[in-house]
C-alpha cells in the first residue's frame, strides 16, 4: 500500500508538531493529531465531530485536508485526473508500485496484475480457502481460550495470498514482521527509527523475492511469481522494479487488511450478540453482514491523494501539490449517506461502503477478501456455538490500516 505523506526522511520534529496543531486549532477550533492513541483506538467520535464542525478541514501537520463526508471522499476518489495517487512527489522508487502510480503505467499494470484476480480466477480458490478454514480451526479444537488474531485471522489471508504468489508454505513465519513492517510505511507521521524500520523490512522482503524470482526464471510454475515473470520477459510490460514492488504490494495489501476484516468483523459481533443471534438464524444474511463490517469498521481508515489541479471541495480550494487525506472510515459513519451509521445492522441494505476505495484505483483484491471473510465467518459460527471475549481486544498503534492485534476469545464447541 502506499507511504501516504510524510516519510521518515521528512519526519516532523515534536516542537514544530505542537506548533503546527495550535496553529490549526486556532484557525479551525479543532485539529487533527494521526498520533494521538485515542484517535488510534477509537477514531469515531473524533470524526463525527470533526464532520460536524470542518467536514473540509486544513490539517497543518500533513500539509493538506482530512475530509470526512461521504459525498466528498466519493468524488475526490473517483477524480484521478485532479488527484493523483503519487502522494509523495519524490517517492523513493523502490517504494512505487500499482497504488502509487496514475495512468498510463497504472492501466498497463493493473491490466497485468488483474488477470489472477478474474472471478473465475478466484472462485477457483474456493475449495482452498475453505479446507484452511478448517485447517486453521482443527489446530485450535480442544482449546477453550484462543487468540483469534493470532491463530485465524492472520494466518488465514497470509496463506492465501502466499500461495497465489507462489511463495512456499515454509518461509510464512519470516513474513509475519516484514510484512508488519512494511504495512507501517501507510501511515501518514513516521519517527525516524519507525522510516528505519520500514526500509529494513522493505529491503529484507525485497532480498527475498530476488532470489524467488531467479528461481522461477529458471524453473516457472503455475504461480502469479512466474506468470509476471513472463510478462516481464516479453519486452516493456513490466520493469524489474515494478515486478518487485507488485510482489511487495500484494503480500501487504492482501494480508494485512483482510486480517483486520476478520478480525474486526468477529469482534463486532461479539460486542453486538443480539446480531450475532440474528446471523445464526438467517445465515442467508452473510453477505449483507460482511458489507456492514466493512461499512461499520474500515480496515483501511485513510486513503491518500495529492492534488494536481486547484478544485473546490465543500466551499474551500485546494490547491496543487496539497495532500488529501479521504477519511473512509468517517465517511463510512455519514449520516447523510446511511441512516444511523453508527448502529451494527447486518442487515442493512443501503451499504454502499468506501472501504474498497473508489474509481481507478479500486480495490483488486475486493471479492477475494470478502470471499476469504465469509468463509470465515461461516465456518465460525458453525464450529462454535458460544464465542465471547475473554478480555478487551488490542487494537494496533496505527491510524491507516485498523485492526485488532490480538483478540482472546472464550469458546464452546457445537455439538
Ligand atoms: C478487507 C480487505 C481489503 C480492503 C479493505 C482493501 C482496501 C483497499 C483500498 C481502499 C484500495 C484503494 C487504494 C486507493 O484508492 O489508492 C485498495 C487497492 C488495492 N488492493 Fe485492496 N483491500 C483489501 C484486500 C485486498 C486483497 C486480498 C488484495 C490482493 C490479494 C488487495 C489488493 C489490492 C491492490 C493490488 C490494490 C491497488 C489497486 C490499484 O491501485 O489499482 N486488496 N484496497
Amino acid at each position: 500500500m502506499k507511504a501516504l505523506i510524510q516519510s521518515a526522511r521528512r519526519a516532523v520534529r515534536p516542537l514544530e508538531f505542537a506548533a503546527k496543531l495550535a496553529r490549526e486549532r486556532l484557525e479551525s477550533g479543532i485539529s487533527y493529531n494521526p498520533t494521538a492513541a485515542k484517535i488510534q483506538q477509537d477514531p469515531y467520535g473524533f470524526y463525527r465531530r470533526m464532520r460536524t464542525q470542518d467536514p473540509v478541514h486544513r490539517s497543518r501537520i500533513v500539509d493538506g485536508w482530512l475530509l470526512t463526508r461521504y459525498h466528498d471522499v466519493d468524488a475526490v476518489l473517483r477524480n484521478h485526473v485532479a488527484f493523483s495517487n503519487r502522494t509523495q512527489q519524490s517517492l523513493d522508487e523502490r517504494l512505487v508500485s500499482l497504488i502509487h502510480i496514475d495512468p498510463p503505467d497504472h492501466t498497463r499494470l493493473r491490466g497485468l496484475v488483474s488477470k489472477a484476480f478474474t472471478p473465475a480466477a478466484v472462485a477457483n480458490l474456493r475449495h482452498r480457502i475453505e479446507g484452511l478454514v478448517e485447517r486453521l480451526l482443527d489446530e485450535v479444537s480442544g482449546q477453550e481460550r484462543f487468540d483469534l488474531i493470532g491463530k485465524f485471522a492472520y494466518p488465514l489471508p497470509i496463506t492465501v495470498i502466499a500461495e497465489m504468489l507462489g511463495v512456499p508454505a515454509e518461509d510464512l513465519d519470516r513474513f509475519e514482521e516484514w510484512s508488519n513492517g512494511i504495512a507501517l510505511s501507510v501511515e501518514p507521521i513516521l519517527t525516524r527509527e519507525q522510516g528505519e524500520y520500514i526500509d529494513r523490512n522493505n529491503l529484507a522482503l525485497q532480498g527475498y523475492f530476488d532470489e524467488i524470482i531467479e528461481q522461477r526464471r529458471r524453473y516457472p510454475q503455475d504461480d502469479m511469481i512466474s506468470a509476471l515473470i513472463a510478462a516481464e520477459e516479453e519486452g516493456e510490460k513490466l520493469t524489474h522494479t515494478e515486478l518487485l514492488n507488485t510482489l511487495t504490494l500484494l503480500l501487504v495489501a492482501g494480508n494485512e487488511t483482510t486480517r483486520n476484516l476478520i478480525g474486526s468483523g468477529t469482534i463486532a459481533l461479539l460486542r453486538h450478540p443480539e446480531q450475532m443471534r440474528r446471523l445464526r438464524e438467517h445465515p442467508e444474511l452473510l453477505d449483507s453482514a460482511v458489507r456492514e463490517f466493512l461499512r461499520f469498521d474500515s480496515p483501511v481508515q485513510l486513503d491518500g491523494r495529492r492534488c494536481l489541479q486547484a478544485v473546490e471541495v465543500g466551499g474551500r480550494r485546494i490547491l496543487p501539490g496539497q495532500v488529501v487525506l479521504n477519511a473512509i472510515g468517517a465517511a463510512n459513519r455519514d449520516p447523510e449517506a446511511f441512516p444511523d451509521p453508527d448502529r451494527l445492522d447486518i442487515g442493512r441494505q443501503q451499504t454502499s461502503h468506501l472501504s474498497f476505495g473508489r474509481g481507478i484505483h479500486y480495490c483488486l483484491g475486493a471479492p477475494l477478501a470478502v470471499m476469504e471473510a465469509k468463509i470465515a465467518f461461516a465456518a465460525l459460527l458453525r464450529r462454535y456455538s458460544s464465542i465471547e471475549l475473554a478480555s478487551e481486544p488490542k487494537v494496533r498503534k496505527q491510524v491507516v490500516l485498523r485492526g485488532p492485534e490480538e483478540a482472546w476469545v472464550d469458546v464452546e464447541r457445537a455439538t
